[in-house]
């Protein structure tokens, strides 16, 4: 198929890329390189380095790259606590760009479109592990922004016919050989231990021990990128079939921040030396994801279960690329 990438060169956007164009698949990829590294996007993929928020150029793209089959939108702002600072980047950019970028499309005819949408659009759940019927409620303007693209994505089926698929992702993490996580400023608890291992940071800072959980920090589902990139691919080769899905997307075990950091030093032979500061505005307990429609509906099965080798991965990538794209 020929797969438009939206964020292409960011982190899952780009090991999605190099797995689709690995299964044969043509990809474009479009980033306007805010987070996003060029020397992320694979070779064989075409990049353009648009903006979203540009529709004139929107329209452009799709009449130069007629016979697009289906878009995957990775791009977007992706901050949680970033969202409660800076509400509008979420609440009118990330919603204003997911539209535009549907209307070029329907306008050009695409019709199937894989969305990166978040567990943070379940704040207060009532049952662990969280499935697809558990009561929605964002946590902060990020997750609100992907609610609207999501129900905006509700109506495009409706009135255009849209098949589509909402990926909500608990904790991306993970790297490959070549492509990974390199974010600035990096807020996310496996690159930030990984870089006090590297020697970057003197310690990590554990956002509060006196939650409900077993050593008092919070519970989080790590999946692997290379899982979450698996499982984008499987549903856009289904979309004709499925029509409209959400999926919860995890391994279905929780990990907690001490038991992370306690793997890492584990893996990096480090001690990485942590204290314990406030607790992070804005983070339920527990956040653990039933993967359970996924897995019957498409047969997705994570590849990485233990938190150790998803670890392993991304150390691989860290110690080889310590300063990220930049080396
Ligand atoms: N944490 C620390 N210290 C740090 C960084 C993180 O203790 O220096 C803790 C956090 O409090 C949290 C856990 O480690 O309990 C994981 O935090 P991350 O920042 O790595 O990830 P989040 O769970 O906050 O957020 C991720 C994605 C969001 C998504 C969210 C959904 O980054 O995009 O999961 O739950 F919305």
């Amino acid at each position: 198929m020929k797969i438009l990438v939206t964020g292409g060169a960011g982190y899952i956007g780009s090991i999605t890329s190099a797995e689709l164009v690995r299964a044969g698949h043509e990809v474009i990829v479009i980033d306007n390189l805010y987070q996003g590294h060029r020397a992320a996007v694979p070779a064989e993929a075409v990049f353009i380095e648009a903006d979203l928020a540009d529709r004139r150029t929107l329209s452009n793209i799709f009449a130069a790259y007629p016979g697009i089959d289906g878009i995957m939108h990775f791009a977007s702002y992706t901050l949680v606590g970033e969202s409660m600072e800076k509400p509008f980047l979420y609440l009118r950019d990330n919603v204003a760009n997911a539209a535009n970028l549907l209307e070029a499309a329907i306008a050009a005819g695409v019709r199937r479109f894989i969305l990166s949408s978040t567990a943070n659009l379940f704040d207060q759940p009532e049952r662990i592990p969280i499935a697809e019927n558990e009561r929605i409620v964002p946590g902060s303007p990020y997750g609100e922004s992907k609610f609207f693209i999501e129900r905006m994505l509700h109506w495009m089926a409706r009135i255009y016919g849209m098949r589509y698929a909402c990926l909500r992702y608990f904790n991306a993490c993970g790297d490959t050989p070549n492509r990974g996580e390199d974010h600035d400023p990096e807020t996310h608890l496996i690159p930030i231990v990984l870089q006090v291992a590297l020697g970057q940071r003197p310690y990590v800072t554990i956002f509060g021990d006196d939650y409900p959980t077993r050593d008092g920090t919070c519970v989080r589902d790590y999946i692997h990128v290379l899982d979450l990139a698996s499982a984008h691919i499987l549903a856009m080769e289904a979309l004709d079939r499925l029509g409209e899905r959400r999926y919860n997307l995890g391994n279905g075990q929780g990990f907690t921040v001490r038991e992370v950091i306690e793997t890492a030093r584990k893996v990096t032979g480090h001690p990485i030396p942590a204290v314990v500061g406030p607790r992070r505005p804005g983070d339920p307990a527990v956040l653990v994801a039933s993967s359970e429609t996924i897995r019957a509906e498409l047969g997705w099965q994570p590849r990485f279960t233990d938190l150790e080798s998803i670890i392993a991965s991304a150390w691989e990538w860290h110690r080889t690329h310590p300063n990220g794209y930049d080396d």
